[in-house]
């Protein structure tokens, strides 16, 4: 298992790291357009290899695509990150040609390739590989989701004070602060309907905390955040490799699910070796629905965009 992760800044090394470390892959190559950075980064890791355990062989590439040549996964995390008080999509003018060059290049060596797509506006360059590439849309997947779920767990066991492995939650549509739609109505605290356990102004306040997940850590650290992001990416790449037929929201191209057509937004998808191998329709309530399509006309904005730009 070949995996290529774009990009060695503080997401992508994280990543790295984090599929090194569940040492499910032969091999990670890390790429970036800066001299000898992956080189380092990939060195770095290395270094940890006899410390934490795991045979993964992790290289570096500057630039050199000729190095990700027939890899199984490959992870789009290049871009510039939002800097306090921008939003993702403002990043879209630098990042779509940044993102368009890179997974055109990964595809043309590693035509089987499955793409995880992090780079923002997510959904909208979900979208725009799919345009790019034409690969089948099984092969590209946002990561998005599994974030924002990631970080609503965490807020739900931050407000029922309980650990993060005894709740569930999940977080469906754009990769946006106003756009994600944390499904507090089905989240379970040990199969228990949370609702039960706290107040509705508590849960409340873990949608908006939720929703600004990202916003909120990119004012802290002067960047945007990296850990999780890299976990959630080490999850998906991890239940494609393992054919683990796990459910995890992510952006994916829609053909009338959910009543949308001809967008890239986070809804619940089984992660397998086939990369999205269903798409969930899951029952969702009149104002999840409502909250779903208002998502979707902002992600179409974004969407719409891409025309004057490229
Ligand atoms: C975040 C970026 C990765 O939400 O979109 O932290």
């Amino acid at each position: 298992m070949k995996v290529t992760v774009v990009g060695a800044g503080a997401v992508g090394a994280s990543c790295a790291e984090y599929i090194a470390m569940k040492n499910f892959a032969s091999d990670i190559i890390l790429l970036d357009i800066k001299e000898n950075f992956a080189e380092g980064k990939a060195m770095d890791l290395m270094q940890t290899a006899s410390l934490n355990g795991f045979d993964t062989r992790i290289s570096g590439s500057t630039n050199d695509y000729s190095k990700t040549a027939n890899s199984d996964i490959a992870v789009v995390t290049s871009g510039i990150p939002r800097k306090p008080g921008m939003t993702r999509e403002e990043l879209i003018g630098i990042n779509s040609g940044i993102v368009k060059s890179v997974a055109q290049q990964l595809v043309a060596v590693s035509p089987n390739v499955i793409l995880i797509i992090v780079s923002n506006p997510m959904d909208t360059m979900t979208y725009l590989t799919h345009k790019v590439t034409g690969l089948p849309k099984n092969r590209i997947i946002g990561m998005g989701g599994a974030l924002d779920s990631a970080r609503f767990k965490y807020r739900l066991s931050e407000a029922l004070d309980c650990p993060v492995s005894d709740v569930d939650g999940m977080v469906i549509g754009g990769h946006s602060d106003k756009g994600m739609i944390p499904l507090t109505r089905l989240a379970t605290r040990n199969s228990v309907r949370v609702s039960e356990f706290i107040s509705e102004e508590r849960l409340d306040k873990v949608l908006s905390d939720t929703k600004v997940g990202g916003a909120t850590l990119t004012s802290m650290l002067g960047t945007s955040a990296w850990y999780a992001p890299g976990a959630a990416v080490s999850s998906l790449v991890h239940a494609i490799a393992c054919d683990q037929k796990k459910i995890f929201p992510c952006s994916t191209m829609l053909e009338g699910e959910y009543g949308l057509n001809d967008i890239c937004i986070g809804v619940p998808v089984v992660l397998g070796a086939n990369g999205i191998e269903k798409i969930v329709e899951i029952r969702l309530s009149d104002s999840e629905m409502n909250s779903l399509k208002e998502s979707a006309k902002s992600v179409t904005i974004t969407n719409n965009l891409l025309a004057d730009i490229n």
